[in-house]
């Protein structure tokens, strides 16, 4: 299949309950990387003299214009974005030293989705089922155990984002507080961790219900590709965040693709390193975003990538 900027992406096979694997074959444009691109050659140009350069540096640049984007930097130009993108490595390396550009580089049409239908309709009936496998799953369990405050930690706050029946959290964590956000209820009933929940559509209202510096731990996984207001929701986030807390946001390379924007569903991995990231560098307050790259078992299981920060101390 061939998008509207003529680079060739591969239809992947649709998956469990739904869930597609990213990235779809979009029929959006890439708006926001072809008045990007001018910019970036600069940035470029100045930044390596004419040399290689590195692969951190595409922002907003899409699958499509990678190849043209490093034929100009001095590489072959050959290699696809989305073979980069898989070679391990990639998505950690491409949030290291970023130069953003003073905007945020996106569009609202890079925030549109195939199915604009009201959120709360598409999850009205509950799924109890798991977006990622299990490979995935422990591999997202075993970070947090390395991150989190220690169970039942006394004052210590825990918010799970687009939330469901699962947090994934490590056996027998509790803390006074776990809130999890979602949009079906019944889903967010079943949810052992959480002591509370509360139903919420982002995309219409991304205020969070929450007081200022509440929360230590603010989780989201494999949604943030479904958040159509991203720079207003990570401003509230820093917002209930406490001075230091810790924002881990997780995804994969599935999703249900007519509910994500755009922008995600016509790129890849790595590029959605840098989407996220640029979601906490633009809301302001945060420290730099980094990426980690959990995945289990590259190539034989779900893969797994985390884009995290921390409030500034000063924010
Ligand atoms: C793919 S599921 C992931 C659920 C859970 N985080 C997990 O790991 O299994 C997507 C989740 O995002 C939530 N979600 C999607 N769109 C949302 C929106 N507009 N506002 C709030 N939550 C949303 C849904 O409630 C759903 O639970």
């Amino acid at each position: 299949m061939t998008n509207r900027l003529g680079h060739t992406l591969q239809q992947r096979i649709p998956v469990l309950a739904g869930v597609f694997a990213c990235p779809f074959p979009s029929k959006f444009s890439v708006a926001c990387a072809i008045d990007f691109a001018p910019q970036l050659s600069r940035t470029l140009k100045n930044r390596t003299g004419g040399r290689r350069a590195p692969r951190r540096l595409v922002l907003g640049i899409g699958a499509a214009l990678w190849g043209q984007f490093m034929g100009m930097a001095g590489n072959s130009g050959s290699k696809s974005f989305l073979a980069s993108a898989r070679q391990k490595g990639a998505v950690e390396q491409v949030l290291k030293n970023v130069e953003w550009p003073e905007q945020f580089p996106f569009k609202e049409e890079d925030f549109q989705r195939f199915d604009e239908s009201p959120d709360t309709s598409f999850y009205e009936s509950p799924r109890f089922v798991t977006h990622i496998d299990d490979p995935a799953i422990a591999a997202l369990t075993k970070y947090y155990s390395e991150v989190f405050p220690s169970s039942n930690t006394p004052g210590v706050a825990v918010l799970d984002m687009c939330s469901s029946w699962v947090s994934h959290v490590p056996a027998g964590y509790k803390q006074d507080r776990i809130v999890g956000m979602g949009l079906n209820e019944e889903e967010l009933k079943r949810n052992p961790v959480l002591t509370n929940y509360v139903v919420q559509d982002l995309n219409i209202n991304p205020k969070l219900p929450f007081e200022d510096n509440s929360f230590d731990v603010i989780t989201n996984v494999v949604s943030v590709d479904y958040l159509t207001k991203p720079l207003d929701v990570f401003k509230e986030m820093r917002r209930i965040l406490k001075p230091g807390g810790l924002v881990i946001m997780s995804f994969s390379n599935r999703c249900f693709w007519t509910k994500a924007i755009s922008v995600w569903t016509s790129t890849g991995d790595a590029d959605h390193a840098m989407i996220v990231g640029s979601y906490f560098h633009y809301a302001g307050g945060f420290e730099p975003p980094q990426a980690v790259d959990i995945s289990p078992n590259p190539g034989r299981s779900d893969p797994m990538y985390i884009v995290y920060s921390r409030k500034l101390a000063t924010a």
